[in-house]
This record gives C-alpha cells, sequence and structure tokens, in this order.
C-alpha cells in the first residue's frame, strides 16, 4: 500500500508533495520520491531516498508541476532504483503507482527493447504508456490501462504537457480541487490543508488535470461528470495533539469516540436474515468475531465472522436471504472489498461498518455504518476497534429489540480504565520477553486474539492469541518461565474456567497477567500482575479488556524503542490482496 500525491497549479510543487507525502506516510514507508517538471527546461527532475519521506532531502527541484510517492514494497526490495516515480526510457514520462499489476511480466516480455532499472512491477507502466503515446498523453494511459490486469491508482506526467493524467482500478485516488491549482493524492489526509473540495475516482475513470481545469473519462474515453464532495474535517484532527504517538493519542480518544458513535444513526435492518455473515482483516475481524457473539446472543439469528482472504475464496454458501457485513477502518482493504464483492454477486445484502467517509467499500455497499472514530494515523488500530464494537452492539440490540444494560455508560468506563492503569509498571517486567500468549473464552478470545496482534504488530515480539480451553490441545508445551500469558478473566461465566487454565500454567511456572474485575481478589493466589477493569455487564467486557491490552503493547513497544505509529514490513491501508 503506497502513498500517492500530483500537484499542478501556481506555486512550487515540491514543498507541497514534500508535506503531503509526510501524511501520507502511514501508508508505507519504505522508499519515497518525488518527480516535477522543471518550469524552463520542462526536464523532469527527480528525487528519491530510500527509508522514510524526511530522507528526501531539500533539494530544490523548480516547477509547478509534479509527482510524489512513498512505497510500501511489493515486488523488489527497498531501493533507489525500485523507488517511485518511474521513468520511461527517454525520461520525459514520469509514474507513480499503488496497486498491483499482476501482467507486469508478460508486458516487460513484449518490451523487449525497453531498458529497465528496477525490478518493480510500476515501472512496466512508464514504459507502456511510452510505447502507446503518440502525443496526447490521455490516449496514451487510457490505451495503456486497457492491457494492464491489476490493481493501481497511477498518476502520470510527460514533459511536454501541463497537465497530470489519473486512471484508478482498485486502489483509492481523490481528486482536491483548488483555486488556480489542482491535486490528487491517496486520500483525503494530504489535501484537506490545500482544499475541501474533492471528487473521488471510481474503478476505470481517468482523470486529466490541469491547473484551472479537472475532467474525468470512462474507460473508452467518454466524458464523464463525478459530484464534487466537502470533507468535513481538518488537519488537526490529524494532530498528535501533545501525544508522543498518534497510537496513545488514539487510545486515550477511545472514550469520545463511543460516545459519538453511540449517537449514530442506524440504517433499519431487517430481522429476518437467515444467516448474517462478516468478513474483515486484523482487528476488524476480531471485532467481527466479538459481534459474532454478541449478536448471536441477542438476536439468535446464526452469524458468520471469517477474514476476508479466507471468505473470498471459500466459494461460501450466501444468498438473497442472508446479510453481508463488511468491517474496515481504511474501506479499502483489498481482501474485504474482494469479499464485498462476491457477497453482491451472491445475492446479499451488503452493510459497510466503515471508518473512512466515501471509502471504495463504504461507497459499494448497499448500506453504511460510518463508525466515528475520526481519522487514525496510527497501524495499530485502536479507536476503530472500539468504533467497531459499539455499532456491533447496536445492531445486535436493534436485531433484538433489546436494549443491552450497561451500554449507554460505558464511555466512562473505559475512561476509569484509562485513568487507573499502572501499565508502566507491568510493561517494564516483561517488555524483554521474546514470546507471550494471550487467552481468553467466549465473548473475550477475540479480545486475546487482538491484545496478540496489537503486541506483535508494533513491538515485534512473537505473541499468539488462544481460546483458552484449547490450551492443553498443544499451547500449554510452550509454557515456561520466559513465556508469559495474559488471561482475560472478568467474573462472568467461564471466570472458573479461566481460573482452572491459570492454575495449569502456574502448576508449569509460567507467569501470569490478569485481566480483571475490580474487587476481584481471589485472582491475585494465580497472577503475578493484574490489570483491572470495571464490574460492567458481561456482554460488554470486551470493549474493556482489550484497553488494558492496547496500553500493554504500546509501552512494551515505547521501550522496546520500537517504531510505534509505523511498524516494519506494515502499512495503515492494506490496498493489495
Ligand atoms: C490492526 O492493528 C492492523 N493494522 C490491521 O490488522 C488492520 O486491522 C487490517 O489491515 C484491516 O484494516 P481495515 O480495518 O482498514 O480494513
Amino acid at each position: 500500500m503506497c502513498g500517492i500525491i500530483g500537484y499542478i497549479g501556481h506555486k512550487q510543487a515540491y514543498d507541497i508533495l514534500l508535506e503531503g507525502l509526510k501524511r501520507l506516510e502511514y501508508r508505507g514507508y519504505d522508499s519515497a520520491g518525488i518527480a516535477v517538471q522543471d518550469s524552463k527546461s520542462h526536464k523532469i527532475e527527480l528525487n528519491k531516498a530510500v527509508g522514510h519521506v524526511e530522507k528526501l532531502k531539500k533539494k530544490e527541484l523548480k516547477g509547478t508541476i509534479g509527482l510524489g510517492h512513498t512505497r510500501w514494497a511489493t515486488h523488489g526490495k527497498p531501493t533507489l532504483e525500485n523507488a517511485h516515480p518511474h521513468l520511461d526510457c527517454s525520461g520525459d514520462i514520469a509514474v507513480v503507482h499503488n496497486g498491483i499489476i499482476e501482467n507486469f511480466l508478460e508486458i516487460k516480455d513484449s518490451l523487449k527493447n525497453h531498458k529497465f532499472v528496477s525490478d518493480t512491477d510500476s515501472e512496466v507502466v512508464a514504459h507502456l504508456i511510452e510505447k502507446n503515446y503518440s502525443g496526447d498523453l490521455r490516449q496514451a494511459v487510457i490505451d495503456s490501462i486497457n492491457e494492464l490486469y491489476g490493481t493501481y491508482a497511477l498518476c502520470v506526467m510527460h514533459k511536454d504537457h501541463d497537465e497530470i493524467v489519473v486512471a484508478r482500478n482498485g486502489s483509492p485516488i481523490v481528486i482536491g480541487i483548488g483555486d488556480n491549482e489542482n491535486l490528487v493524492a491517496s486520500d483525503v489526509s494530504a489535501l484537506v490543508e490545500h482544499t475541501k473540495r474533492v471528487i473521488y475516482l471510481d474503478d476505470l475513470e481517468i482523470a486529466v488535470l490541469k491547473k484551472d481545469s479537472v475532467e474525468i473519462f470512462d474507460k473508452n474515453g467518454k466524458r464523464i461528470d463525478k459530484k464534487e464532495t466537502v470533507i468535513d474535517w481538518d488537519l488537526t484532527h490529524a494532530e498528535k495533539a501533545g501525544y508522543k504517538h498518534f497510537m496513545l493519542k488514539e487510545i486515550n480518544e477511545q472514550p469520545d469516540v463511543i460516545r459519538n458513535t453511540l449517537n449514530v444513526e442506524l440504517p433499519e435492518i431487517k430481522k429476518d436474515y437467515k444467516n448474517i455473515f462478516i468478513a474483515a482483516c486484523g482487528t476488524a475481524w476480531h471485532a467481527g468475531l466479538v459481534g459474532k457473539y454478541i449478536i448471536e446472543k441477542q438476536a439468535r439469528i446464526p452469524v458468520h465472522a471469517e477474514t476476508a482472504s479466507e471468505f473470498r475464496y471459500s466459494n461460501p454458501i450466501i444468498g438473497k436471504d442472508d446479510l453481508f457485513i463488511a468491517i474496515s477502518q481504511s474501506g479499502e482493504t483489498a481482501d474485504t472489498l474482494a469479499a464485498l464483492r462476491l457477497a453482491k454477486e451472491n445475492g446479499a445484502k451488503t452493510l459497510g461498518i466503515i471508518n473512512v467517509m466515501n471509502s471504495t467499500i463504504a461507497r459499494e455497499c448497499d448500506d453504511v455504518i460510518y463508525t466515528r472514530a475520526g481519522i487514525e494515523i496510527g497501524v495499530a488500530s485502536t479507536k476503530a476497534y472500539t468504533s467497531q464494537l459499539i455499532v456491533l452492539y447496536m445492531l445486535a440490540e436493534q436485531l433484538s429489540g433489546e436494549s443491552i444494560e450497561g451500554l449507554e455508560n460505558v464511555a466512562s468506563n473505559v475512561q476509569e480504565v484509562l485513568e487507573k492503569n499502572h501499565i508502566s509498571d507491568v510493561a517494564k517486567k516483561y517488555f524483554r520477553v521474546y514470546n507471550f500468549l494471550f487467552i481468553g473464552r467466549n465473548l473475550n478470545f477475540p479480545t486475546a486474539l487482538e491484545g496478540a496482534l496489537k503486541l506483535k504488530e508494533i513491538s515485534y515480539i512473537h505473541a499468539e492469541g488462544y481460546a483458552a480451553g484449547e490450551m492443553k490441545h498443544g499451547p500449554i508445551a510452550l509454557v515456561t518461565d520466559q513465556v508469559p500469558t495474559v488471561a482475560i478473566a472478568p467474573k462472568d461465566s467461564v471466570y472458573s474456567k479461566m481460573v482452572s487454565n491459570m492454575q495449569e500454567i502456574k502448576a508449569r511456572n509460567g507467569r501470569i497477567i490478569a485481566v480483571a474485575t475490580e474487587g476481584d481478589k481471589q485472582i491475585t493466589q494465580y497472577a503475578d500482575d493484574v490489570l483491572y477493569i470495571p464490574n460492567v455487564n458481561e456482554l460488554l467486557t470486551p470493549l474493556l479488556t482489550v484497553i488494558p491490552l492496547q496500553l500493554l503493547a504500546y509501552k512494551i513497544a515505547e521501550m522496546r524503542d520500537c517504531d510505534v505509529d509505523k511498524p516494519r514490513n506494515l502499512a495503515k491501508s492494506v490496498t493489495v490482496e
């Protein structure tokens, strides 16, 4: 998943592109590059760097038309040669690309007389456009994308044209309409300081940006009209506001996010669906798993919560009597989008639980419920997760016709956990270990998965989440005094079973961090450390038990000097499969 940006207007492009790339860096940060069309020579000048955007030294590229790119490597290591923008043989054409070109090797073979300098699929596009170019850049791009198979958000410029040509299929791209200037980027965070007027491109659409005009075409070159959207947030939402990391800010925003999401108006959902399918990835899938327990307990409708990457290839038994729910913070995750499209092909009604307004998944669902989490910058998802859970609780209330006791107060309960935690003392004892186990049961089995994911993705400690009842079927072989276990054991209907699990671990010298209910003194007999949550309705415990685990992961990662907001190998939005 990469970040791309383009600028054409009356100002110098370089600094605008550099700032924009910094706002897009959460999408990928292996390497970065900027190309500017020099206003005098009209030559295309390049500046590239391996690593974060800040490595792009302030090089004075002069020009008012330019492209920028920050990369998450799919084909080829993070090197200068593989960094975008890519040029054609003549150096007259520059391209930035987000996505995967599936047939790039065949195309590369067909361009034998071209000189390639990188291992990437993206460079092939520059040479394909060169082959198809005969004076009309837009037409050359249209002819080229009709030869491409795969996903792309493309921005193309040519030294002899005062325009940027944009094309999209499967990867997000949005155009910013300015005053005597126009921009294009992977998402609105890179546009909002210049304009709030945006146009979202859809698949197989092409745009031609000049400094005073934007024209949009379909894949056959026919002019089409697209409506403008005015975005409703500003840059302050995308700042750290005094916190050391975005992740810590976002963890602490959760009480407000929960209150805001509780005010969301839900669409009327039919109550007689035969099945509900939930497909999502990573943290969003964990939310879906909690949703399964909640909706089945409350509404007694069968719920199947699957990873989207499995659902899309499983030939699922889903049809017109079923509801399909896509959960996604970014609304751009390729596997979730593909699962949604498969569900629609099978006739299911589709509903999105999405955080980013007007994202691709949001626009392709029959109905969408926007979580009110605000922009989430930290790669490790936190406030988006709890806001997804809130929507699922509200759906369970609507489908069952019964309210869930305590839901309206849960934001204050979360606030209490945030204020009362002693996470640093606990993290200090465990930040040097190499392996962690997380165990939970029933509603908190997904919490165990989520706690393990948070820890592994930002601290790089190997962590496994397990259904506690499964421990004796293998994982307990891992238990030693060097492999601590987080046991999620609130006072609920499976508490005594969790206590048994903890005793089995203690019998093997395993150290335990328990997440427990305030006032539970018994738990201290089995746990070396206890992180308490308030005593709430059992159904609501997943909203609270996850908070200490988010904080634990954050603190341990910080103590290990990890890049908390931009962990290695990851990106915020996984728009490739
Ligand atoms: C969560 O901390 C991870 N960053 C990742 O698993 C994420 O939840 C997953 O990629 C799904 O993203 P989405 O919600 O934007 O679809």
